[in-house]
């Protein structure tokens, strides 16, 4: 929590409810320790969806399903949502999930599974392209993903990356952080620092939820 807990609490306070299906979903998640989108997150997806309206949207990083199923309800009806795991175990409930009649826009949603690199190599070359694309995955995987990413969002769409301030440990000096997550720390820093510098890309950084990046590919 990178946001003093009592705004993000009062902010939190003033959210929309979720549709009791997704609210379920929700609290089965939590109560299973799956990192799925919090609170604050879903609002900032849910504003984007509702002013950008996208037509196809690529996600990395299905888990449960919870943020797709999240994103079929917010999205227009002619809406397709394309999701990537690879994980065998969260695959059993995400295919569960994305089948159950509970949520009624599930059809949008196609479940890729693999390793995500793979995947998304395989769909830049069959030239597919997304107007709205969420990044939710492996942090120190996100550098490695973004020319891909750049290949498959299109002029004018958005691309979100969520968890890119690592609970602010991504402020401190390198040298702080223990050797386990060094690789993370500087991999997200030369992420960050690529997405906020490259001509293509207009970036700005929320610091809200575990810190999340919206940019916009120019025209
Ligand atoms: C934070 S969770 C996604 C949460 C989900 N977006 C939600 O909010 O409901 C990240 C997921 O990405 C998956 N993942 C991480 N790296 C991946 C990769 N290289 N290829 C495919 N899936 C990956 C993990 O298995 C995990 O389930």
């Amino acid at each position: 929590m990178i946001t003093p807990e009592r705004i993000a609490a009062y902010i939190k306070s003033l959210d929309k409810e979720l549709p009791p299906e997704l609210y379920n979903l929700e609290k089965e998640a939590l109560e299973n320790m799956v990192p799925i989108i919090r609170k604050e997150i879903q609002g900032v997806i849910r504003f984007l969806l509702t002013i950008k309206q996208p037509k196809r949207i690529l996600e990395v990083g299905t888990a449960i399903g919870f943020s797709a199923l999240f994103m079929s309800e917010y999205s227009p009806h002619d809406c397709k949502i394309t999701t990537i795991e690879k994980v065998p175990m969260r695959l059993v409930e995400a295919r569960k999930n994305l089948k159950s009649e509970a949520f009624p826009h599930r059809n949008k949603i196609k479940l890729l599974e693999g390793e995500a690199m793979e995947i998304l190599n395989n769909l830049a070359n069959a030239n597919e392209t997304y107007d709205f694309i969420f990044l939710d995955a492996a942090k120190a995987q996100y550098l490695n993903f973004l020319p891909l990413l750049m290949k498959l969002l299109e002029k004018g769409g958005l691309l979100l990356s969520d968890n890119v301030l690592q609970d602010g440990t991504v402020i401190n000096s390198r040298y702080s952080i223990t050797r386990r997550d060094r690789t993370i720390h500087t991999r997200m820093r030369e992420y960050l620092y690529t997405i906020t510098h490259m001509d293509e890309l207009e970036t700005i950084i929320l610091p809200i939820g575990d810190g999340i990046t919206i940019s916009y590919r120019k025209q």
